[in-house]
């Protein structure tokens, strides 16, 4: 639907008046009780319902936005603006009815922008719903990298959110979605965050629809249920592996990614028997040289949880069916997919992103993991600094770097009879607490940013008698795990 100028400039508008009434994630969650946002789909005690009852912007257009419930025309009038309310009417994102105003919608904040989806209950067609933010979309949110590019480009865009975010540091924003109801909400919300002149939204299927070129910054939230049935609405199934969306993807970016580029990937990945995820992700990519490969892991997913939050309820079954043919028929459905998922050796499902970057050609290819929970904030400054130490220390260090300790990694603790300690961290530092052996406690201690990598290595040579080619991997070593820079 076409805006005029006008009605382009009221939906513009409304970050500020959100952003004025304190509606923002962590507020938003305080508000529910809730550790998170995406937790709000389970819904909200009674207790918490009640306490959103109360007279302020916030409470109102949380529980306006969030709960389904209705508000006077005045109040939201007062709270977004007149002009802006008659534009989101217009756009049939919310709907007068005669108890007050509905939001058709639901409207997240997300780092600073605002993203319209589909409301959880699909109003129209299942098919064509439009994803909300997920855990999955947070994460990939909050951990993507976010250093200035030329173009980025966000396959499965669904609500638009990551092109929307990747608008503020790319000078063009590609999004591209199979669904066109995605597509039309996507550009509201880009156009809603100021973002409509750098973000270009196509429809068609991954790559296919897009013009010639690569990408600095590639980011995916692609479809991920194993799933032996094709008939769930376009933001579930990832065939019967749950793979298979991912996997054309990975094996797109010899074309489309751009060398020091990167692609950052969230799903709930399968845990397939005998088989690492980054085994698979490189024979996709056709071998190991030449790509940077990074698993973060966040969270464990029960199996038959999976199975049972993908299909219908036991209760729906007896409503179609009868309480006797409904759960014969639950169980069959269940087995089903259960048979799928055994006949696929799949034991369970991970929450987590992997990163692809692309080395300069001919360098040898590297990998690394870590795990850690879904953060609350940017986790993204961090992630370029884990990825970028991978690449930086994947080859011998130069022996002139003098190296020092990473800012925020102060504390050694050392055993003073056999010089084995710990080094204690900063909290944002992901990779946690860390065990030193002797030899690189000797290290670390010495790494003053004074003496050059070829000194403390020839020390290290001569107090434990070995090779000092191995103190400078042994201070590799200590760069990829963020201690020494
Ligand atoms: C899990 S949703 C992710 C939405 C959004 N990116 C996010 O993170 O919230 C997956 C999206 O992939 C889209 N999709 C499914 N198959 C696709 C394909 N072959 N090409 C492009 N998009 C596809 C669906 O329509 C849906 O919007």
């Amino acid at each position: 639907m076409k805006l005029s100028q006008r009605q382009q400039a009221h939906l513009r508008s409304l970050p500020a008046r959100l952003s004025a009434a304190g509606y923002h994630e962590r507020e938003l969650a305080d508000l529910f009780e809730l550790c998170d946002l995406y937790v709000l789909r389970d819904g909200i005690g009674a207790r918490t319902l009640a306490r959103c009852q109360q007279d302020t912007p916030l409470a109102h257009l949380g529980s306006f936005w969030f709960l389904g419930q209705t508000r006077p025309r005045a109040l939201l009038e007062d709270l977004l603006g007149a002009q802006a309310l008659a534009v989101l009417e217009r756009l049939d994102l919310v709907q007068d009815s005669p108890e007050g105003v509905k939001a058709r919608a639901l409207l997240f904040p997300c780092l600073g922008r605002y993203l319209f989806t589909d409301l959880f209950a699909p109003v129209g067609d299942p098919q064509y719903q439009v994803y909300w933010l997920g855990s999955d979309s947070l994460g990939l949110a909050r951990c993507a990298p976010r250093k200035p590019v030329g173009r980025s480009l966000d396959l499965c865009t669904g609500s638009g959110v990551h092109a929307v975010l990747a608008a503020s540091h790319a000078s063009e924003a590609w999004g591209v979605d199979i669904n066109p109801r995605a597509l039309h909400i996507s550009r509201i919300n880009a156009l809603m965050n100021g973002q409509g002149a750098v973000c270009n939204f196509v429809q068609g299927s991954l790559y296919d629809p897009l013009p010639e070129g690569r990408f600095g910054l590639i980011t995916a939230n692609p479809p991920f249920v194993p799933t032996p049935r094709g008939d769930l609405a376009f933001f579930r199934p990832g065939g019967e592996t749950g793979e298979a969306i991912t996997e054309a993807i990975v094996r797109g970016l010899p074309e489309r990614l751009e060398v020091g580029g990167t692609l950052a990937l969230v799903s709930q990945h399968p845990v397939i028997r005998g088989s690492h995820l980054l085994d698979r992700v490189e024979s996709w990519l056709g071998g190991a040289d030449g790509w940077g490969l990074a698993y973060l892991m966040m969270a464990p997913l029960d199996r038959d949880e999976m199975i049972a939050g993908h299909i219908d309820t036991p209760g729906q079954f007896a409503t179609q069916l009868g309480v006797e043919e409904g759960a014969a028929a639950y169980r069959r459905e269940f087995e089903t997919w259960l048979d799928s998922y055994e006949a696929n050796g799949i034991e369970g499902v991970e929450l987590g992103l992997f990163y692809v970057r692309r080395l300069e050609p001919g360098l040898p290819g590297w990998r690394t993991e870590c795990q850690l929970n879904l953060p609350s904030g940017s986790l993204s400054s961090w992630v370029e600094d884990w990825l970028d130490a991978q690449e930086r220390f994947s080859r011998p260090p130069d022996p002139g770097w003098r190296p020092s300790w990473t800012p925020g990694c102060q504390r050694l603790m050392l055993d003073a009879r056999n010089g084995e300690g710990f080094v204690f961290r900063d909290p944002a530092c992901r990779l946690g607490d860390f065990y030193l052996s002797p030899e690189n406690a000797f290290l670390l201690n010495r790494a003053d940013g004074r003496q050059s990598a070829r000194q403390l290595a020839q020390s290290f040579a001569l107090r434990f008698e070995r090779k000092a080619g191995e103190g400078l991997t042994r201070l590799a070593d200590l760069g990829r795990q963020l201690l020494l820079s």
